[in-house]
């Protein structure tokens, strides 16, 4: 049984646990697959569907055991050292940056969101835009993996994309090709957007999502301060539904952020990661962006296991790269 989203085994019809007219409603508001469920969670299925509550946490934690039986999520209670042979199996993409790389414990990680926040112009897009093609060096040439980039600041650009390519040697249609872009328009666009991403993510074989940035059209529409607990509640469903997306596609999800500047830090740096504590507590890893000259520092802000350091990186014809020494 391979895992692939159009198996019949993830199709909503296999839960054998419910009714017809609960079938076709969730098939009405656009649930395909058991592992849309499970990304979900019970709540936005309520709210989507009219179904009670209650069944819809019925419902969630069906579909959870199904992808349990056959290996997309782990059982509960396996043994420590069990979890760590499994992580270390885990695909990890790299960045381009030998620096980043080891920053990250040997770069991007499935399975997990990594956060990039950073002032105008710190390479944020740079990254994202050289992971579309560091993705597709996955070791099953027979089986591309591809990148979903949803872009809300109107920055992607395929011809960055072509050049790093050519700098690289690699056929700039080629690589395009494996390069799925979604632009979202405005803050519901881009929840729908991520909402209906997993679809996509099985059909094409995508290995990282980006959201570049996950904050820009939250900031421009949510003005002032009567809005900003919509904002913040908005936000954190969001970022809940990606952090679903990378554990039960086993993807690698990166988003952008910006920053703020906090007038009252009297010591250090002044600038703060957008998004409030919602950001913070959800993120997996966070990384700090700052120029350096030529070069652009990277610093590890949190994570679950490294600890608080920085590396240096640059922006060059390739992508990103390490400065030369
Ligand atoms: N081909 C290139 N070679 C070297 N630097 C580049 C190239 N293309 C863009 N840059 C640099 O990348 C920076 C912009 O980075 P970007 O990722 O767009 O910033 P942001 O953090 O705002 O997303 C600029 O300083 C620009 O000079
Ligand atoms: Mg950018």
């Amino acid at each position: 049984m391979s895992d692939n989203g159009n198996d019949g085994i993830f199709d909503i019809d296999t839960l054998n646990d419910i009714g017809p007219a609960t079938k076709s409603s969730l098939k009405e508001a656009g649930f395909r697959s058991i592992k849309d469920l499970v990304i979900r969670g019970p709540i936005d299925i309520a709210e989507a569907t009219g179904i009670a509550m209650e069944k819809c946490t019925f419902l969630c934690n069906r579909a959870r055991e199904l992808l349990e039986d056959i290996g997309v999520f782990d059982k509960p209670f396996i043994t420590a050292n069990q979890l760590y042979e499994k992580r270390k199996s885990e695909y990890r993409i790299t960045t381009g940056s030998k620096n980043l790389d080891e920053l990250l414990g040997g770069g991007i990680e499935t399975r997990a969101i990594t956060e990039l926040y950073g002032e105008f112009g710190t390479g944020k897009s740079q990254i994202c835009h050289t992971l579309c093609l560091t993705v597709q060096e996955a070791e099953d040439k027979h089986n591309i993996s591809r990148a979903l980039y949803v872009d809300t600041e109107n920055t992607f650009r395929p011809e960055r994309i072509a050049s790093i390519a050519s700098a690289r040697k690699i056929d700039p249609k080629h690589v395009l090709e494996n390069v799925i872009v979604a632009k979202a328009y405005n803050s519901s666009h881009q929840e729908v957007i991520i909402q209906e991403s997993a679809n996509i993510i099985n059909l094409h074989n995508i290995k990282i999502m980006i959201v570049d940035s996950i904050v820009s059209h939250y900031r421009a529409e949510f003005l002032g301060r009567s809005f900003l607990s919509e904002r913040q509640q908005r936000i954190n469903r969001l970022l809940h539904i990606l952090l679903r997306i990378a554990e039960t596609c086993k993807i690698a999800v990166v988003i952008t952020n910006q920053i703020q500047s906090s007038p009252d830090a009297i010591f250090g740096d002044p600038n703060k990661a957008t998004g409030g504590n919602v950001m913070a507590h959800t993120s997996t890893y966070r990384i700090y962006l700052k120029k350096a000259g030529k070069n652009r520092i990277a610093r590890m802000v949190d994570s679950p296991y490294h600890s608080e350091r920085e590396i240096l990186f640059t922006i060059n014809e390739q992508g990103i790269g390490d400065p030369q020494k």
